[in-house]
């Protein structure tokens, strides 16, 4: 199957465009088949995976109309123990894989109403969460605000630490030979109806995992380029004291209507997450973006008011037009898509990077990955 060994030169079996959590991911498990791997990416892991709060959260992100994603994403919660526990063992690197659950709490009747809605959404599709009054939230969380009316305990939803993965999956993949070039790749190389590589590089297989960046390469007929948006988020890191936490577990909240969430890393990191913006590739922080995050973080948990703000950024979200993840063969033989995870590419990573790396050497992707087809949205629509 290799075409060169080294990878090295100038042909090898993958090139993957991307390398966040998604490509790097890709490359990794690929390399590992015995296939020879590129990666090309400017600044690797610098992209929507650096930003992300790393929340495995298949039952508390449960969105109506979304049950194929649903069950996609209970596999991928499954799958995780796992990735982590053989990308830990490659690279001797610990990825902050917490398996403490999810408590989300409600601030007021309108926030409980909706809490109550989704918990019986969640009953309905078989989904294990526990309603919890207020008095047990506090038990769970002691810091959380006297106010708050009450929650639902997920404790299958966890959270493992995104940078300190993609980092691993970094080292994993220049231990399993992939070769990382630190240069944008700029266009695509076409002959006939085939993809055969990008920028003087031949492969067999063009993955295009460059999140929302992954429809804007020259080369490629529009009808080849994934339809895919950016979706900001801005989003905030706190420094706790790790000896004296203000949180056990994950926390998601409404709080007067506005969802927030708080990831409690074990080194003492919140991620407190985060604004949902359709605003095209505009990365800049605001005023209300970020103030109300905080005002909200801090309505829940007051302690907040007193732990050490570390930075605010914002990622782009890669969204597809059913915001749904685009995971398998492109429109051209030769191409691949992995992309559109939206608000599921740390949660998504192993099982896309499963399903692309059969994909290529079988030729044939896992069942129920039909839904995923990258070609959903150009198919020519049978006229009545
Ligand atoms: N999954 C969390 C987010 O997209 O903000």
């Amino acid at each position: 199957m290799s075409t060169s060994r080294s990878g090295s030169g100038h042909s090898c079996d993958v090139v993957v465009v991307g390398g966040g959590v998604i490509g790097l991911s890709i490359a990794w498990r690929a390399a590992l088949r015995g296939l020879t791997v590129i990666v090309l990416d400017p600044a690797p892991g610098s992209g929507a995976s650096h930003h992300a709060a790393g929340m495995l959260a298949p039952v508390t992100e449960v969105h109506y109309g979304e049950e194929d994603l649903l069950r996609l994403n209970l596999t991928a919660a499954q799958r995780y123990p796992s990735f982590v526990a053989e990308l830990e063992q490659a690279t001797g690197t610990p990825v902050g894989y917490r398996a403490t659950g999810t408590l989300a709490v409600a601030f007021d009747a309108d926030d409980k109403a909706a809490l109550d809605e989704l918990h019986r959404y969640q009953s309905g599709l078989g989904l294990r969460s526990q309603p919890v009054n207020a008095r047990e939230c506090r038990q769970l969380e002691p810091f959380l605000a006297t106010s708050v009316r009450g929650g639902l305990l997920v404790e299958g939803d966890h959270q493992v630490d995104s940078r300190r993965l993609v980092a691993a999956l970094l080292l994993a993949c220049e231990r399993a030979g992939v070769e990382i070039r630190r240069n944008a790749a700029r266009a695509v190389h076409v002959v006939g109806d085939r993809v055969v590589g990008i920028d003087g590089i031949s492969a067999g297989h063009t993955v295009l995992a460059a999140g929302c960046w992954s429809g804007q390469l020259a080369g490629l007929p529009a009808h080849a380029q994934p339809s895919v948006r950016p979706v900001k988020g801005q989003i905030i890191r706190l420094r706790d004291d790790v000896e004296h936490p203000v949180l056990a577990r994950n926390v998601r909240a409404f709080v007067r209507g506005r969802p927030i969430y708080l990831v409690p890393r074990a080194d003492g990191e919140i991620v407190l997450g985060a604004t949902s913006e359709e605003q095209g590739f505009d990365t800049r922080l605001t005023v209300e973006g970020t103030g109300d995050l905080l005002a909200d973080a801090r309505v829940l948990l007051p302690r907040l008011g007193e732990i050490v703000l570390a930075e605010m950024s914002v990622g782009l979200r890669p969204g597809s037009p059913d915001n749904a993840p685009m995971i398998g063969a492109g429109a051209m033989a030769g191409l691949v898509v992995a992309t559109g995870h939206y608000r599921n590419g740390i949660l998504l990573a192993p099982v896309t990077a499963d399903a692309i790396t059969q994909l290529i050497v079988d030729g044939t992707t896992p069942d129920g990955y039909e839904r995923f087809d990258p070609c959903r949205f150009t198919r020519a629509t049978v006229p009545v």
